[in-house]
């Protein structure tokens, strides 16, 4: 990756900005924090676009939480979703039984991905499932969903930036922005 000083080569226009970001993410950090009071849910953070969120989130959470990680992947290297959903976990596996499991996630669009590791939880006998997830973009939806936690719903069109990535860049940036079409058309 060439080093990106000037971002307007690559992004299209800034959909949501680094403040309405950490305001956003405090909040639900907050209301998190009021639902689940009394208990200690376990945070499982959907490797590798929600690092960035899920890192943000845990420090707005005033309550005990724990903090997983699994790897979850329906896209490789496309910005078009392909077949199945790989799910893996760290040496040793994943322990949820009987745990309040909050799943958070960068961006939930056509719900694949979700769906499958939202049964795999249940599969492993977790006490609940509930999904925080930063970015929505509900026009896609194939697989229905109920989302709990949502930051921002948004529309059809590919987004990449704190965390999300197009091909394994722009995690980096500390917005959320459109890519240019050009950049996956090419
Ligand atoms: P789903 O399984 O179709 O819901 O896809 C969810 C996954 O697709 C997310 O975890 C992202 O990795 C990826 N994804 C979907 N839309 C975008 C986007 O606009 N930018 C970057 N990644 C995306």
């Amino acid at each position: 990756m060439e080093e990106f000083k000037n971002v307007n080569s690559v992004i299209e226009r800034v959909l949501i900005t680094e403040d309405e970001i950490k305001a956003k993410v405090t909040e639900i950090g907050a209301k998190i924090s009021d639902e689940y009071r009394g208990r200690e849910p376990l945070m499982l953070c959907i490797l590798s676009g929600s690092f960035m969120f899920a890192s943000d989130l845990m420090r707005a959470i005033t309550i005990p939480v724990g903090i997983s990680f699994i790897y979850a992947s329906s896209y490789g290297d496309s910005s078009i979703s392909s077949g199945d959903v790989d799910i893996r976990t760290g040496k040793g596996g994943l322990d949820v039984r009987d745990r309040d499991v909050i799943i958070v996630e960068d961006i939930v669009d056509t719900g694949r991905t979700l769906t499958a590791v939202k049964k795999y939880l249940a599969d492993k006998g977790a006490k609940s499932v509930e999904i925080c997830s930063f970015l929505d973009k509900p026009e896609r939806r194939v697989f229905p969903l109920e989302v709990k936690y949502m930051c921002f719903d948004i529309p059809n069109e590919f987004v990449v930036g704190y965390g999300l990535d197009y091909a394994y860049k722009y995690r980096q940036l500390p917005f959320v922005g459109v890519l240019k079409p050009e950049i996956y058309t090419k």
